[in-house]
């Protein structure tokens, strides 16, 4: 054999809406960094979502499953459709990969990029939380009783295991002590008292082994500061229900849905983790050619970095960053243009 090419194998799984055209931008643009940085990404196609599940009745089929656990990550677009009930394709097809592969962290960048205004003229954030990603009110524990009476009773039990609630701070706490090392959990420990009191014991003694300094927000406060004193926070950990909302609210405050990246994280890589945007599948923009590339882009950059590509997952970021100081793009196509020219330039100054 002559020079050695690393290979990675990626699942492409572009998904329902704008999945597809957003998916397709960052694919291009992790190649093109192979090619800078000497790797090559075997992209395998994955077309599940609304259009498969109409199509066939399938949400996500064992074999598919079994081949998506042989590859090293999975690029996801967006999962959800008008056309098909809710929870379906959510709980189907997003969720049960989360489970299934036990990608128990949930990363998500919360980082006010230079050029990008504040919504609310302070000063930026700049901010990583991480959302636990297979117990709390996802678990899917509850039912419903009676259902169609007077009496119909709904209810959907939050489930928190001291195993799980430990994984997610511990994750986190490393992730402190490579930054500010400061931690802060948030949770709703007055009222939600038995879930709460687990997760502050635990990070409690997490942060003793570790030496993070620990603080705590109640949720409803943690969205007041994010908004009027966002610089207080460095990485956040939190349930998963909260990261989801929380993580809404941050990118709201970074520019919006359409820059903010996730990766749902198997940390020990005993399997692939999956790398998403935070944004869906916004049905009123597909085919407008208004869908914004970015949060895939970056989302793309965790999922280089991820498989030990740090240098290609910067120059990604890095693209990512030129383009919107240079006042970003208004087509997914503009983006792409740009985008592609910023990492050549990046290219071409090594
Ligand atoms: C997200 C999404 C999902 C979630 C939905 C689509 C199930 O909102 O990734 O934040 O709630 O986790
Ligand atoms: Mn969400």
């Amino acid at each position: 054999m002559g020079d050695h090419v690393r290979t990675y194998t990626v699942a492409h799984l572009p998904g329902d809406g704008i999945g597809p055209e957003v998916t397709a931008v960052a694919k291009d643009l992790v190649d093109r960094a192979g090619t800078m940085h000497g790797f090559t990404i075997d992209w395998r196609p994955c077309p599940l979502g609304s259009k498969h599940y109409l199509k066939t009745g399938e949400v996500l089929p064992d074999n598919v499953l079994a081949d998506l656990r042989k590859t090293d990550a999975v690029l996801l677009g967006a999962v959800g459709s008008e056309e098909v009930p809710p929870g379906v394709l959510e709980r189907g097809l997003l969720l049960r990969l989360r489970f299934e592969l036990d990608l128990y962290i949930n990363l998500r960048p919360a980082r006010l990029r230079p050029g990008v205004p504040s919504p609310h003229g302070s000063a930026g954030m700049d901010a990583v939380v991480v959302r636990e990603n297979t117990e709390g009110l996802y678990a899917g524990a509850g039912g419903i009783v009676h259902r169609d009476t007077a009496f119909e009773t709904a209810t959907e039990e939050s489930l928190n295991t001291r195993a799980g609630v430990e994984r997610c701070l511990r994750y986190a706490a490393g992730l402190a002590s490579q930054r500010s090392g400061k931690l802060t959990l948030v949770h709703k420990t007055n009222v939600l008292t038995n879930a709460g009191s687990l997760w502050m014991r635990v990070a409690h003694l997490v942060a003793a082994e570790t030496g993070v300094q620990l603080d705590y927000a109640h949720v409803d406060a943690a969205c007041l500061y994010m908004v009027s004193d966002p610089g207080r926070f460095d990485v956040i950990v939190t349930d998963n229900l909260f990261g989801d909302i929380l993580t809404d609210l941050a990118a709201a405050l970074t520019g919006g849905l359409g820059l903010s990246a996730s990766g749902n994280l198997n940390p020990e890589k005993t399997g692939p983790s999956i790398f998403e945007p935070v944004h869906g599948s916004a049905p009123d923009i597909v085919g407008t050619g208004k869908a914004n590339p970015a949060g895939a882009v970056l989302s793309s950059a965790l999922m280089l970095s991820h498989l030990g590509e740090a240098a290609a997952a910067l120059d990604l970021e890095a693209a990512v960053d030129a383009v919107l100081a240079a006042g970003g793009a208004t087509s997914t196509d503009a983006w792409a243009t740009a985008l592609a020219d910023e990492l050549g330039r990046l290219g071409g100054v090594r």
